[in-house]
């Protein structure tokens, strides 16, 4: 079969009145990733010559979410479906090929689905291709008419049909291909001549097939692909069913989850084989796991960059923040604020980290805190130190250089700089610079009262008498 150039016109300009939102219906996220972005990803794939977005109401921030992945045409006023698609028409001048239409509020649809569609729609020779499926409660949608012979001969409006027609199942899920020559020529021939006085894209099929052009109809079996969410309940379904393929993908590429169901992972993220992940383990954003991890129980990764063979204890969170390889946070850990934990390091219990950098093979134990600060190779913090970054005006930065040993509960007034080798005494507040190699100490001397429990023991008596 002859590859012919393919165009994508994506319609999003709709109000999507059920929402109940200021954000734009295509903006909303689906597995923290937009709708329309799930849209144009699966689009993209099928490596279309132009992709045109329709957008009208929230153009601006639909034009920001979409950047250069699409041109975008406006459509100043929402009259229907084929108002749209003329709308697109500027941006698809010169165009010979196919023209993929479909909606920007379908996270669902697949690309072996959209890829699916073109290749019927090409063998066939059709000018025109609707993907059609068969639902069990067909209100609201439009219906596919067939002829004797089984073709498609038009769709028809909920609103517009009649008793008959309402009874069938098989409905438009509003996906189609054209022919691009075929399709300019039928938009210009609809009207708006029905209940909702709307230029209707599915009055395109009808012209088609009454200027006697071959118009095709393929049908998916999985409808939940072609569902369009309308109102946050849809938004949820839409929601679970996509997380639900997530996590078999995952496990199908040798991720093991442990209580799949509670564990949450978005569309961005990338999991190594043979990690495990534990129940309520939230995986977020653009997060990248290496192999071999172990993710406990309820840890959160949002936009993190773990290593291979980390272990994250159980209720670390990890965000904006990378973990190199082998290394071990947790539990009840923080890190944040673009931290960067080096290979083969040991992080908590529950200490914190916010714009920081530990060097590899260092160690930061137990409710110990940085901030701000830059930690060489090898060094050890001790449990409870933290470094005071802030002095109620300004942020300020400290420096640990290799080999150090901060004692525990050493408190390091920054700004700071602890040299190569050098120990800071546990208990010390350190104001002023230590020298590599050095031990600071800052700590009034440990007095001893000799007899002091039998001192103790005879004042008490000694109430007790009177
Ligand atoms: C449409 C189809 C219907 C099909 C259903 C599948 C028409 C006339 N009807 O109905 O046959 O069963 O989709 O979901 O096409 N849009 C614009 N500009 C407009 C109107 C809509 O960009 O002026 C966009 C919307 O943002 C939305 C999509 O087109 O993404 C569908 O619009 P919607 O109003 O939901 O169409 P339906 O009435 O559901
Ligand atoms: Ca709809």
């Amino acid at each position: 079969m002859p590859s012919r150039p393919l165009a994508c016109v994506i319609l999003a300009a709709g109000e999507g009145t059920r929402m109940k939102s200021d954000i734009p219906k295509p903006l909303h996220e689906v597995c923290g990733k937009p709708m329309i972005c799930h849209v144009l990803d699966v689009t993209a794939e099928l490596e279309p010559e132009r992709t045109v977005v329709v957008v009208g109401v929230g153009a601006d921030r639909l034009r920001e979410a979409i950047g250069d992945r699409a041109v975008t045409c406006e459509q100043p006023e929402q009259l229907g479906t084929g108002h749209a698609t003329i709308c697109a028409e500027p941006a698809l001048e010169g165009f010979d090929g196919d023209v993929l239409v479909t909606y920007g509020d379908i996270p669902l649809v697949t690309r072996e689905t959209l890829g699916g569609l073109v290749r019927r729609h090409r063998e066939q020779g059709a000018s025109a291709t609707v993907l059609t499926t068969k639902v069990d409660d067909p209100t609201g949608y439009g219906r596919i008419i067939r002829d004797a012979t089984d073709a498609v001969s038009g769709i028809v409006e909920h609103r517009d049909a009649t008793d008959e027609q309402l009874a069938i199942r098989e409905i438009n899920t509003g996906i189609y291909v054209f022919e691009a020559q075929s399709l300019s020529a039928a938009l210009q021939e609809i009207s708006p001549d029905n209940v909702q006085g709307e230029l209707y894209l599915t009055d395109a099929i009808g012209v088609l097939v009454a200027y006697g052009r071959p118009v095709a109809g393929m049908m998916v079996e999985d409808s939940a692909q072609t569902m369009g969410v309308n109102d946050r309940v849809q938004l949820a379904e839409a929601e679970r069913i996509a997380r639900d393929r997530i996590r078999e993908h995952l496990m199908r590429e040798g991720v093991t989850l442990i209580d799949p169901p509670s564990i949450f992972i978005d569309a961005g993220v990338t999991v190594g084989r043979d990690t495990v992940i534990g129940p309520g383990s939230h995986l977020l954003g653009e997060t990248t796991v290496g192999e071999r991890c172990e993710i406990r129980g309820h840890v959160t990764l949002r936009s993190a960059t773990i290593g291979d063979g980390v272990l994250l204890r159980d209720h670390t969170t990890v965000e904006e923040s990378s973990v190199g390889h082998e290394s071990q946070i947790g539990p009840f850990s923080l890190i944040r604020g673009n931290s960067e934990v080096g290979a083969e390091c040991k992080v908590g219990s529950s200490a914190e980290m916010n714009r920081s950098h530990l060097g590899d093979g260092s160690k930061m134990q137990h409710f110990s805190y940085l901030g701000d600060t830059t930690v060489g190779k090898g060094v050890n913090i001790g449990a409870g130190a933290v470094t005071c970054n802030y002095d109620g005006c300004e942020k300020h930065c400290t420096k640990i250089e290799d080999s150090a040993f901060i004692g525990s509960d050493v408190i390091l007034i920054a700004p700071i700089t602890i040299g190569e080798n050098a120990y800071a005494g546990a208990g010390s507040v350190l104001t002023r610079d230590v020298a590599a190699g050095t031990l600071a100490l800052e700590r009034t001397e440990q007095r001893v009262v000799e007899d002091w429990h039998e001192r103790m023991r005879k004042r008490r008596e000694g109430l007790g008498k009177q």
